[in-house]
């Protein structure tokens, strides 16, 4: 009997050393992938002397997303055409210097505090007036002329063999261009074994403050950056959009898009509407206006299609709004990464958020976020192909 105890319990020794061997093999094997499927190389040094670098998320079809610890910005990202060829279909600059020296384009970016306007660059809190920092006529944008898109982030490879990420932290100090509290935000990209682009926020506070995070990326499904967008094809999940007032500031109606050139329930070419002498349209010099998503929690709520490549992008976001932008102020100052500049209305970005000056329109859903509460956000960008 004593011998058939020892027996077992030797085979049982056995068996749990072979699993955790197995165990480091595979974890080894899930470093070695992660370092071939994330490629750091170094980009650009700043002004200031910052060393920035770039890491490159390939995934096993050959898309490949290139992101720099500069504003979080998304430099290159790559979508199949009909032919299965792989292209660049972000707008971005042909130098590190465009990002380091300004980005008015805002190309790209990780954007914070706040995302999109908010009046007056002052916003009331707990009864107390906070002034912001006002870079966009009377009022404040994008967090303020030195918001996240021009900081320095951490970044943490991260994710396994099928799906590289890439998990970017900064820490805002308290009174940051203006915002109360110490604002710790991670953004996490990944990039899917399905050519999507995943891209999940967190925050947390020490005050109480306000939060609306988003990502500024211009897309340009052509792959040609000189060729205007107004070709593409749009669907948007929005029976509503947010009129607003001369500064591109909503007014706080909420208006049905039916028989506006705002309708996108079906879809439609972006260059359909875009010069119609809707007031609307005029104020925002095309298309520049945030659209109510309908339904609540992760859903899909925009599709764009380019029927000359026959690339397709869908976007998913649990956000209540989207920053429709076709590009107006694109101004043919700057060169393109596919030659000639970026002229007019060449990119267009859908900027999942909440709602632009939220913190002073208190019926909106509200972008408050207190110590002990985390704020927390998905949106996703896909990319396929149409035949
Ligand atoms: C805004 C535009 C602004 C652009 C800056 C967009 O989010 O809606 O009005 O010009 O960002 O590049």
């Amino acid at each position: 009997m004593k011998k058939i105890i020892n027996y077992l319990g030797f085979a049982l020794l056995t068996a749990l050393l072979f699993v955790g061997c197995k165990k480091e093999n595979q974890s080894e094997k899930a470093q070695s992938t992660q370092m071939e499927n994330i490629q750091v190389s170094d980009y650009g040094v700043t002004a200031k002397g910052d060393s920035i670098k770039k890491y490159t998320l390939t995934n096993k079809n050959g898309m490949k997303v290139e992101v720099i610890n500069f504003g979080g910005i998304i430099t290159s990202l790559t979508a199949p055409d009909k032919d299965g060829k792989y292209e660049d279909v972000v707008l971005g600059f042909t130098k590190p210097e465009g990002y380091f020296n300004g980005n008015p384009y805002y190309f790209g970016a990780l954007i914070g505090r706040f995302g999109n306007r908010i009046a007056n660059a002052k916003f009331i809190l707990d009864g107390k007036t906070y002034d912001i920092d006002k870079n966009d006529g009377p009022n404040s944008l994008h967090g303020g002329k030195e918001g996240f898109h021009t900081k320095i982030w951490t970044i943490e490879p991260i994710g396994n063999a099928e799906a590289p990420s890439l998990k970017l932290t900064y820490v805002s100090n308290d009174g940051e261009e203006g915002y109360p509290g110490k604002l710790t935000t991670t953004v996490v990209y990944t990039l899917t074994k399905d050519n999507a682009l995943e891209i999940a926020y967190e925050a947390t506070t020490d005050k109480t403050t306000v939060v609306n995070l988003t990502q500024h990326s211009y897309f340009n499904l052509s792959g040609k950056f000189t060729q205007p967008i107004t070709d593409h094809e749009l669907q948007l999940d929005a029976d509503q959009f947010l009129p607003v007032n001369g500064t591109l500031i909503p007014t706080g109606e909420r208006r049905n898009v039916a028989g506006t050139p705002f309708d996108f329930k079906t879809p439609k070419l972006i260059g359909k509407d875009i010069n119609s002498d809707d007031e609307q349209v005029k104020l925002g010099k095309g298309f520049d206006h945030n659209w109510i998503l309908n339904g609540t929690g992760l859903r899909k709520i925009a599709t764009v299609y380019h029927s000359g490549t026959g690339r397709v992008m869908e976007v998913s976001t649990d956000q209540p709004g989207v920053q429709f932008y076709s590009g107006n102020f694109l101004d043919g100052k700057f060169d393109t990464k596919t030659g000639g500049k970026n002229e007019h209305r060449t990119g267009f970005c859908l900027e999942t958020q909440h709602f632009p000056d939220s913190p002073n329109e208190t019926s909106f859903p509200t972008v408050v976020l207190k110590p002990g509460e985390k704020f927390q956000s998905k949106t996703i960008y896909k990319f396929s192909v149409k035949k």
